[in-house]
């Protein structure tokens, strides 16, 4: 099954043209890379999965981007919806001036789940998916700011993970 398929896909920046003609289609539950130097539009590319680039003023998407055989740029579709089902790690650490736990709890709470067993099993859960748990269960309330850079990174992919996702974009998200 296809989860992602993109057809002749050129971007823009005002003239400056990032991507071109990119055609490509990426199988259900697989783990895909890619690679390339710097500047040749990875980021670019990764940021049109979830329309992260419409945040970007005077830029330009022509092709089509697929997820799920929807048009992801299509009329009906709603942005916050789309980025619920496909998360996004950043290269960058950017965990929210919150608590480690309320970081993870965020996503569960925006959506509208207040149970809190559940939001504290899936906390923990997805912090140990995230190889982080043991490092934090006993400073769940403590800010996110006092971990480590590579630490922050794994609650931020705790957190992006937290709402499961069924995709989930990640830009070079283990520099640190
Ligand atoms: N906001 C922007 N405005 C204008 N041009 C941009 C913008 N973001 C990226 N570009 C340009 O688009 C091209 C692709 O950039 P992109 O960030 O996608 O590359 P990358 O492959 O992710 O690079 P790196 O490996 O350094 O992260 C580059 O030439 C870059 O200068
Ligand atoms: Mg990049």
């Amino acid at each position: 099954m296809i989860k992602i398929e993109t057809k002749n896909v050129d971007f823009f920046y005002g003239k400056f043209q990032a991507l071109k003609d990119i055609s490509i289609q990426i199988e259900d539950k697989s783990v895909v890379a890619f690679i390339g130097p710097s500047g040749c539009g990875k980021s670019t590319f990764l940021r049109l999965m979830n329309r992260m680039n419409d945040l970007i003023p005077d830029t330009r998407l022509e092709g089509e981007v697929l997820i799920d055989d929807i048009n992801i740029y299509g009329k009906d579709v709603v942005v916050d919806e789309l980025r619920k089902n496909v998360g996004m790690v950043f290269q960058k650490p950017n965990p929210f001036p919150k608590s480690i736990f309320d970081n993870v709890a965020y996503g569960l709470r925006v959506n509208g789940v207040s149970d809190k067993e559940f939001i504290s099993h899936r906390v923990e859960e997805t912090l140990k998916g995230a190889a982080l748990w043991n490092e934090v269960k006993d400073k769940l309330k403590k800010s996110a700011f006092e971990l480590s850079g590579g630490q922050q990174q794994r609650l931020c992919i705790a957190r992006a993970m937290a709402v499961s996702p069924s995709v989930l974009l990640m830009d070079e998200p283990a520099q640190h």
